[in-house]
């Protein structure tokens, strides 16, 4: 067998019925929202890549160095032979933790882009030889069906992404992903640590204003998907702290009262002067919160691992 494999769920058409379900649904709520995934066209990524090189942006930099000092007790811990990863993308991060899990059988990263899994895949099979890939292309919030490949499993998701989940998606995420593993299995997973209001703020809103271009990227994606005259320069970039929920905001604020035309769903949308759209919310974590999280969903936290400068945590958890 090939030691490269690629297995779709995700129909051809799949995007862009999600796409318009989610901007039908969302800009005719109140108030006014889109889910974070439709940032990430090609445009998106690349802005995506060049905000986690940006000074403010701390999560990537804190994320590899726990990943760089830990990946040897991760291995050691978990003895996995197979590594799932949730959002690969460009499977950066997971070089460190193949490097460490010795006797790893399987990659199995999972991804809606088939370019990202392809690319990222036959580069590591060249890398390493003796390594099987065995890519998904999905949605990782969609109901999963892994490979039968050999356990333990260690099931990664990374970069803080479960942030961009609202608290009851994150509770039903966690449940599916409990529902994957088996005894013996781990999660590794990624969070952002609550931490000076400034220094998040920053991170979400910096100097050279990459996230504020990141941030009107969805405007530029419904408007080629769906058709839609948004005028990105007639909104605003905001990132705000909600201290009570925990959680950043990003929005785009109307700068003037406008109505914006989305011809593919034969929808007219009215924007009020100062009217704002959600367009993600980021939350961060404590490591009590992330340990009940876990626990509901049947997962028991058994290590904890931050950066020097305590910004960020990597968590292992293990069925119960
Ligand atoms: C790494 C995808 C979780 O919420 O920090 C970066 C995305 N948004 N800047 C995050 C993001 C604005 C990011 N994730």
């Amino acid at each position: 067998m090939s030691p490269f494999q690629v297995t779709r769920t995700l129909p051809e058409d799949a995007t862009d019925a999600a796409l318009r379900v989610d901007v039908l649904r969302g800009l005719t709520a109140q108030p006014k929202t889109l889910p974070p995934k439709w940032f990430y066209d090609a445009h998106g990524s690349e802005l995506f890549d060049r905000i986690t090189e940006l000074p403010e942006y701390y999560p990537t930099r804190a994320e590899r160095e726990i990943l760089l000092a830990r990946s040897g007790e991760i291995a050691a811990a978990t003895g996995a032979r197979t590594l799932v990863e949730l959002g690969s993308g460009s499977s950066d991060k997971t070089r460190h933790l193949l490097d460490a899990l010795i006797g790893m059988h399987t990659y199995v990263p999972v991804d809606v882009s088939e370019s990202a899994l392809t690319g990222a895949g036959q580069a590591l099979i060249a890398e390493r030889p003796g390594l099987n890939v065995h890519a998904l292309i999905a949605d990782f919030t969609d109901t999963l069906t892994l490979p039968d490949t050999p356990g333990p499993r260690l099931l990664a998701f990374l970069g803080g992404t479960i942030g961009n989940l609202l608290p009851v998606e994150r509770a039903a995420f966690l449940a599916s992903v409990r529902s994957l593993l088996f005894p013996g299995d781990a999660l590794l997973l990624g969070t952002d640590l609550v931490k000076d209001e400034q220094v998040l703020v920053r991170a979400y809103d910096d100097a050279a204003g990459v996230t504020a271009a990141f941030n009107k990227n969805v405007l530029a994606v419904v408007n080629r998907e769906l058709g839609a005259d948004f005028e990105p320069a007639a909104f605003d970039h905001v990132a705000l702290w909600d201290a009570e929920n925990e959680w950043i905001e990003m929005r785009l604020r109307s700068l003037t009262a406008q109505t914006v035309k989305i011809p593919v769903l034969d929808l007219a949308v009215d924007f009020a002067a100062e009217e704002e759209l959600r367009t993600e919310v980021s939350a961060k974590f404590r490591k009590e919160g992330v340990r009940s999280e876990l626990a509901a969903a049947g997962l028991e936290l058994t290590h904890w691992w931050t950066d020097t400068e305590g910004r960020f945590a990597l968590s292992l958890s293990t069925v119960r």
